[in-house]
């Protein structure tokens, strides 16, 4: 939003009584005209301002969409979510950040946020779509990470425990993480997470981390097979919830696990992630890109690797697939 329009918004999320275009103009040093301009600019973004010609402006209600300005107001974080963009409608947010990455420079994008309110190609793990309509949390977070290429793939671990985390402490629900990266609340998923990775031989160019969470999304708006499986924030808490404060919360927990990692204490990510898990211990029945097999899930290694043990008590590492406990 440009910065003026944000200062409106100020002036009248201060203001108790309607406020004259004269009083915001003179407050800002800009034209009458201009005052009018951003107001209109706000109302495009959702934000209800009635206006009257003897009282003036006045905020009705703030928008019900997951705009920067609502995330920036509550964020406490350093540099992850600092830049963001903001999408009405597009095919996919991971989609947006490959083409910013592919024009722009990386390193000055780490931490930028992308976010939709609603995708029309949402990309899921291994090739599935990802339904995603206005009312959830769409979100790519582009990083270019100081981290060796082959623990990259715990970011995608510090994105689950803060997206679990911030679940716990935001609305009191016992979210786990089952393996690889899917948030579950009892035994319906609630969250998934995806990584892509743009590298070259040890060299990590950038990556994105994809994020998407069923918050405010009615559960007609998936198929009736997804319905019996899937959950969402608002139908376990009973009520719609304010998206802004959650998602300010998943940054500031994914900020503080994400400089772990850069600061190679892995351990500290793995001890959070088991102790979040509701795959080890289980029995698990794997499906990789070539073959299928049954154990107990018995360990996670610094790798992200799921350590299975099968009934002929030999263990086997999956680094990747699906997995669904039994
Ligand atoms: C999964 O299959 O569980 C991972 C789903 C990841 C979905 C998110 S929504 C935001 C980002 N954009 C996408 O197109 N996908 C990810």
């Amino acid at each position: 939003m440009p910065d003026s329009a944000f200062k409106v918004l100020e002036i009248l999320e201060r203001s108790a009584t309607p406020i004259s275009g004269e009083v915001i103009s003179n407050e800002l040093g800009i034209t009458r005209s201009a005052v009018w301009k951003h107001i209109n600019e706000l109302r495009m973004m959702g934000y209800d301002i009635s206006s009257s010609q003897k009282e003036g402006y006045r905020l009705a209600r703030t928008s019900a969409k997951l705009l920067p300005y609502e995330i920036h107001k509550k964020l406490q974080t350093k540099f992850i979510g600092k830049k963001m963009r903001y999408l009405e409608n597009t095919p996919s947010t991971i989609w947006i950040g490959k083409q910013l990455c592919s024009e722009g420079d990386v390193e000055k994008m780490h931490g930028m946020v992308i976010i939709a309110e609603e995708q029309t190609g949402g990309i899921g793990r291994m090739g599935r779509a990802w339904v995603s309509p206005s009312g959830g949390i769409w979100i790519t977070i582009v990083l270019k990470p100081h981290v060796p290429i082959d623990h990259v793939f715990m970011i995608t671990m510090a994105g689950s425990i803060a997206v679990a985390r911030a679940i716990r402490k935001e609305f009191d629900l016992g979210a786990l993480i089952k393996w690889p990266n899917d948030i579950f609340i009892g035994n319906k998923k609630v969250a998934g997470l995806l990584l892509e990775l743009s590298a070259e031989a040890d060299t990590v160019h950038h990556c994105l981390l994809g994020i998407g969470i069923d918050v405010n999304v009615h559960l007609n708006n998936f198929s009736p097979s997804l319905q019996n499986s899937i959950t969402t924030i608002s139908a376990e808490v009973g009520h719609e919830v304010d998206r802004a404060s959650f998602l300010a919360r998943i940054l500031k927990e994914f900020e503080s696990r994400y400089l772990l990692i850069e600061s190679g204490e892995y351990d500290a990510i793995i001890q959070e992630w088991k102790s979040m898990s509701c795959t080890l211990e289980n029995r698990v029945q794997i499906r990789t890109l070539k073959n299928s097999f049954e154990g107990d899930a018995v360990d996670i290694d610094e790798f992200g690797a799921l350590i299975i043990r099968k009934d002929n008590g030999k263990l086997e590492r999956v680094i990747a697939g699906d997995c669904s406990h039994q």
